[in-house]
């Protein structure tokens, strides 16, 4: 079995696990990451495509921002359709901050790309990857690749293995508390290659259900509908997904989306999710490995990316000064963000997705707070305030 050592072993190449060999690299601090896909399919796999503004400093101050600044596409407000009248929550001037519209394989590509300049190890297709002596102070990581056991010892394990990955279930039990949500509904999503018609993207509740419409440049539009959890896309042809998406999402000032050859098509349930503490001695996990979001409220990748900015930090102070403190405080300073993210994702499912039940009150009442979301600037104010995010830290620079 071949031995390799390093400081970092990192679990996972999403946007998480990149991110951190990127920042710890930056810090002069050693890395492997391991990667169960081929980098094709990281690449090519379609998802998240709203970035907040502290995401985005991040990505900037770190030097791996500038494709995201000159083809990303900064977004002031969003507009909200309830039930046919279209409003607009203008974030920027309610808050001052704002988003921007870059894919997640964008924000993939860069870092991978980055990884490389590094020459730091990034391995693809590796297989059976297990963890080992979490509680000690040399925990390792065994794979195969190529063939060939490998196993890597290290100071910390980072679990950045997503929501169905290996590094959380390898925690005992009785040192982990789930929490947890699955939503009776889910989203069928595609891709199109039509110019989007609005310069912000269009959240929609309309009587046969949610749908929203976003964008991935000046050319492709990225739009979703609420469906069943298990939703069989075969049932789906692409007339019948226009039709669903035109009826849902347009309204009485005359807005609809263009529509255009589609390019991909996916179904994803809908769950949020919590593992409390998000460490087990020297094994730290990080985003989805550790929470997951109902992607209305648009924070899972963000999120992610507010806990690699503390890891980094807490692992880098640690190797600076010996000092453990960050490392302590990690799981109690990710879980306020993460938590204040879940309340967040939770409200704006449960106020734009059909049917809340089937009691005709709750519809009423979902209105209600619809038509208040979209005409008090107070709570304007608060669902932009947490949309646009807040900053992950006073300054992200500040150390
Ligand atoms: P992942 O991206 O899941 O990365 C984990 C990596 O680990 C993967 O590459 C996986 O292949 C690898 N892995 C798994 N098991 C192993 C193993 N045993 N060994 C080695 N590697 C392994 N978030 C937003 O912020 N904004 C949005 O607009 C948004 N929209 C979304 C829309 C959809 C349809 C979906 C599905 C998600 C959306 N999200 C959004 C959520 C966002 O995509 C995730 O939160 C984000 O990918 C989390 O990054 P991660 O690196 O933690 O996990
Ligand atoms: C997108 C995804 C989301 O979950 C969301 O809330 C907004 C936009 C997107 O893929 O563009």
């Amino acid at each position: 079995m071949k031995e390799i050592r390093t400081q970092v072993g990192i679990v996972g190449a999403g946007p998480a696990g990149l991110m951190l060999g990127h920042l710890l690299h930056r810090a002069g601090i050693g890395s492997i990451i391991i990667e169960n896909r081929a980098q094709d399919y990281v690449i090519e796999r379609v998802r998240a495509g709203v970035l907040e503004q502290s995401t985005v400093d991040l990505m900037i101050e770190n030097g791996v921002g500038s494709r995201l600044q000159r083809e990303g596409m900064p977004h002031d407000g969003i507009y909200i359709n309830v039930f046919g009248k279209r409003r607009r929550i203008d974030m920027a001037e309610l808050t001052g901050r704002r988003i921007t519209v870059y894919g997640q394989n964008e924000v993939v590509k860069d870092l991978i790309a980055a990884r490389g300049s590094s020459g730091r190890p990034l391995l693809f297709e590796v297989s059976d990857v297990s963890v080992h002596d979490l509680e000690s102070d040399q925990p390792r990581i065994r794979f195969t690749k190529d063939d060939e056991v490998r196993e890597i010892r290290c100071d910390f394990i980072a679990g950045c293995d997503g929501f169905h990955g290996i590094c959380r279930p390898s925690i005992p039990a009785r040192h982990i508390r789930i929490y947890e949500r699955v939503y009776p509904f889910g989203w069928l999503g595609i891709l199109a290659n039509a110019p989007p018609s609005s310069p912000e993207l269009v959240y929609s509740l309309h009587e046969r259900g949610f749908a929203l419409f976003s964008m991935r440049s000046n050319a492709v539009t990225r739009l979703y509908l609420q469906c069943a959890p298990d939703e069989d896309l075969s049932q789906w042809p692409d007339d019948r997904i226009w039709d669903e998406l035109l009826t849902r999402l347009q309204s009485d000032d005359g807005w609809k989306p263009n529509v255009g050859p589609i390019t991909q098509k996916g179904v994803t349930g809908m769950r949020s999710f919590v593992a409390e503490p998000m460490r087990f001695g020297r094994l730290f996990l990080a985003g989805d490995a550790a929470h997951i979001v109902p992607p209305t409220g648009a924070k899972g990748l963000n999120l992610a990316m507010a806990d690699i900015w503390r890891l980094s930090r807490a692992v880098a102070r640690y190797f600076e000064s010996g000092c453990p403190d960050l490392l302590d405080q990690y799981s109690d300073d990710c879980l306020r963000r993460v938590w204040r993210a879940q309340q967040f994702s939770w409200w704006m499912t449960s106020m734009l997705h059909q049917p809340v039940t089937d009691n005709p009150f709750d519809s009423r009442r979902q209105r209600a707070e619809l038509e208040y979301v979209t005409k008090s600037r107070a709570a304007m104010t608060s669902l932009a305030e947490n949309y646009v995010g807040l900053p992950i830290e006073e300054s992200i620079s500040g150390g």
